[in-house]
């Protein structure tokens, strides 16, 4: 069965970005501070992170709807987000599964406390280093997008068998590249980056720490 997913490549896709402008742009300050997923990454200047990550309604609609489509989700569904940040996705899976149990967590307390006050208090302050507060397979899925490329490999590791430890399917998204443009680009933008793998690596990482689930890349074209 192929776990590889396209579930929100197009939103990755549409954003443009300016790949050398980073690079010259106090680019070592800069990574430091993403790298505390603060203020400054989610609503400081672009050089540091998102450059103001705001909800923009429906525009993660489309990808809440194909996650509850693929993963059959419901009302009685239970779901997991790992470095769910300020929760969007999940507010938006809710808001079209009104009843449906939602938790997520992230090491960013400015995200958590900037979240919609109406999932907030399903959201928790918790490194992904350590074990995952949930008990066996307690979720019927858990999802990680964009956050598993900024562990390191003994991290990455530990996550791959927690995410599984504690949900029933999951589906991770991360950064990866194809050829020598796609990592050139990747290594210009990412600032929070620790795993930079090819996805010809990637897929051997999840043989060799046994993730069998559903993954995604995103690439920087
Ligand atoms: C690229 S952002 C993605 C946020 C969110 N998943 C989304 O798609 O909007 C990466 C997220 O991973 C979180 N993160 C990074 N390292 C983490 C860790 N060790 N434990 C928990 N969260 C972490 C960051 O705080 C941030 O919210």
């Amino acid at each position: 069965m192929n776990k590889e997913l396209n579930l929100i490549t197009k939103i990755h896709n549409s954003t443009r970005r300016n790949y050398l402008q980073r690079m010259l742009n106090s680019k070592i300050l800069c990574m430091k501070e993403a790298k505390k997923y603060e203020k400054n990454y989610w609503d400081g200047n672009r050089k540091f992170g998102y450059g103001g990550y705001k909800y923009i309604p429906g525009r993660l609609e489309p990808v809440a709807k194909k996650i509850i489509k693929k993963f059959k989700l419901n009302n009685n569904s239970k779901i997991l987000d790992i470095g769910c940040g300020k929760g969007y996705l999940l507010f938006e899976i809710k808001k079209i599964l009104p009843n449906i149990y939602i938790a997520g967590f992230d090491r960013s307390k400015y995200a958590l406390k900037n979240a919609h006050k109406e999932i907030r208090e399903n959201l928790i302050l918790h490194n992904a280093k350590k074990k995952y507060p949930f008990k066996n397979k307690y979720f019927d899925l858990a999802i990680s997008l964009g956050c598993f490329h900024n562990l390191e490999i003994n991290d990455l590791k530990f996550n791959l068998n927690e995410i599984q430890r504690i949900s029933n399917k999951s589906y991770i998204m991360i950064e990866s590249y194809r050829n020598e443009k796609e990592l050139f680009n990747l290594q210009c933008w990412a600032l929070t980056c620790e795993s930079f793998f090819s996805k010809k690596e990637w897929k051997w990482i999840f043989r060799e720490f046994k993730y069998n689930n559903f993954y995604e890349f995103i690439y920087f074209l």
